[in-house]
């Protein structure tokens, strides 16, 4: 089972996600937590080089997160869900879609056309978006990469695109406050997971 967290900055989704996991694995069940971009060597040097260089152009922008992805899947998901595995992973293809889509003004239709490449058409079967205004999130975000550093109304683009993406395929996504305490967000995650297993 693929389960992929979503949201804005400050959403909670690593803390969040921590705890799911440690909370399955009680439960006899073995857990994969990864995320994008930053898994493995390879993911650890693209996610230096996305967040912490100068300025890069959106283009390639794109094709780093996308280089991630596509070594992320096919060297650690897939061969994790061969293995009967839960994989947990803090932001994928979706984030591609809101951030360098909606937020940046990549084309759309491309960038699905990319992640569908990238992840070999691999697809969660579930998205948990962890949903909270732009401003409380970045109120929380202790990040300061060069996304973090972007003016709000990238931020607000970034949480409507979340939402909007949302009611597109509203059988794989479901939408939780994070603006409830951890304790709670913690419980709903947990109870929507079950409910898929
Ligand atoms: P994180 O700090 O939540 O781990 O995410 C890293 C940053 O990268 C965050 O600002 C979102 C951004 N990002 C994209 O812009 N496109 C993507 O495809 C992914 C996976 C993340």
């Amino acid at each position: 089972m693929f389960v992929t967290f979503e949201g804005p900055e400050g959403a909670g989704k690593s803390t969040v996600l921590r705890a799911v996991a440690a909370e399955l694995r009680t439960s006899g069940l073995v857990v994969l937590e990864t995320r994008e971009p930053g898994a493995g060597v390879f993911g650890s040097r693209v996610r230096e080089w996305l967040l912490h260089s100068e300025s890069m152009s959106a283009r390639a922008e794109l094709m780093l997160f996308l280089a991630d992805r596509a070594e992320h899947i096919s060297r650690i998901v897939q061969p994790a869900l061969e293995r009967g595995e839960i994989v947990l992973c803090d932001r994928h293809a979706d984030s591609t879609v809101v951030y360098q889509g909606y937020a940046r003004g990549l084309n759309l239709d491309f960038l699905r056309e990319a992640n569908h490449f990238a992840t070999d058409g691999l697809a969660p079967t579930l998205t948990v978006l962890l949903d909270l205004p732009a401003a409380i999130g970045l109120a929380r975000a202790k990040g300061g990469d060069r996304l973090d550093a972007e003016p709000i109304e990238f931020h607000e683009r970034v949480r409507a695109g979340f939402l909007t993406e949302s009611r597109r395929e509203p059988e794989r996504w479901r939408v939780i406050d994070a603006t409830q305490s951890a304790e709670k967000v913690i419980r709903e995650v947990l109870a929507l997971i079950r409910e898929r297993m």
